[in-house]
């Protein structure tokens, strides 16, 4: 029988949310921490990023999943009889973690960790019915933080696909790894999806897609801020931009004031020139040889790596140096 509790691990308080728009907007140059994103709506926008072709990331790693599934079959013995766990790290809709889960039946709990509740919920109602002998625990929690753990399975995988790491500066992503070692545990393994280089069209495409649904997704914070915070943004006064940032080898994603304007949040002016920017996310992409570099810096060493075709995306299994 399978069991699902969510643990509504504390997230953030409003004022939490308040305090970072406020340090965030009134900073130079301006920022939103990227994490506010994913409210439900911005959940959703962001499956909706994902059935875009021009966003490649997502069915190029989907595609990539199956092999490496069965090679991690093989690869990874079950070293005791209290299983196998795979941990996967701001879970979203759950459809990826499915493909190991199919591959590899030594796997007998999954816990999904994500910050938007009502997401990870149902996502977790959705795989319950699919694999009813699996234990599954939903965790509330901000990803980036370590957690500690309520299962007893020895051997854990870490999850984290999507190339959600890129979203971290580097400092950050060392950290997270950091932060997986102590939730995972010791002999733990950490599969996780990188963006690579690229050539800068197919960056700039994906990031701006021509149905504007990144967009909205960008957009989408204001929105959250207006509704939770008590602010006026009017979405119309400000654009989405996505560009390549060749000398920082990351995608800058910014939303640009389209006039000179003074916003209010929570009764405090923010004021924008015309064409001054907001920056909302960073998407960090690594070489194979960087990433490499980065994972062994927080102790982990790279066990396999999957590349897809043409080298569009790349898969790593990690292991950890006890
Ligand atoms: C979640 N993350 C890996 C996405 C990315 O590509 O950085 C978020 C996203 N931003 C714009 N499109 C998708």
């Amino acid at each position: 029988m399978s069991q699902t509790h969510a643990i509504a691990n504390d997230l953030h308080t409003d004022n939490e949310f308040l305090s970072d728009v406020l340090n965030g907007l009134n900073s130079s140059p301006k920022t939103l921490p990227p994490k506010y994103f994913y409210d439900a709506k911005g959940s959703q926008y962001f499956d909706d990023i994902c059935s875009l072709p021009d966003y490649y990331l997502y069915q190029t790693e989907l595609d990539l999943l199956p092999i490496v599934a069965q090679d991690l079959a093989k690869h990874i013995k079950q070293q005791d009889e209290s299983g196998l766990e795979i941990v996967e790290f701001g879970a979203g809709s759950l459809r990826k973690v499915g493909m190991l889960l199919r591959a590899i039946p030594q796997i007998n709990h999954f816990t999904a960790i994500d910050i938007s509740h009502e997401h990870l919920i149902s996502a977790c109602r959705t795989l319950e019915s699919q694999y009813r002998e699996l234990s599954i625990t939903p965790c509330v929690h901000d990803f980036t933080k370590p957690l500690k753990l309520c299962s007893t399975a020895r051997t854990r995988i870490g999850f984290f696909p999507g190339s959600t790491i890129g979203n971290l500066n580097h400092r950050e992503a060392e950290e997270f790894l950091n932060n997986a070692a102590l939730t995972l545990g010791k002999h733990s393994y950490l599969l996780i999806g990188v963006d690579t280089k690229k050539s800068e069209s197919v960056l700039q495409r994906a990031y701006n897609d021509t149905k504007g649904v990144t967009a909205k997704f960008n957009k989408n914070i204001l929105h959250r801020i207006n509704r939770e915070l008590d602010a006026n943004f009017s979405l119309e006064s400000f654009g989405h931009q996505a560009f390549y940032n060749a000398e920082h080898g990351r995608v800058e994603m910014h939303l640009r004031s389209l006039k000179s304007q003074t916003v209010f949040i929570s009764g405090e002016p923010i004021e924008f020139t015309r064409g001054e920017s907001i920056h909302t996310e960073n998407s960090y992409k690594y070489h194979p040889p960087e990433f490499n570099q980065l994972a062994k810096r927080s102790g982990w060493s790279t066990e396999k790596l999957w590349l897809a075709p043409q080298d569009q995306f790349a898969i790593y299994l990690l292991k950890h140096r006890d």
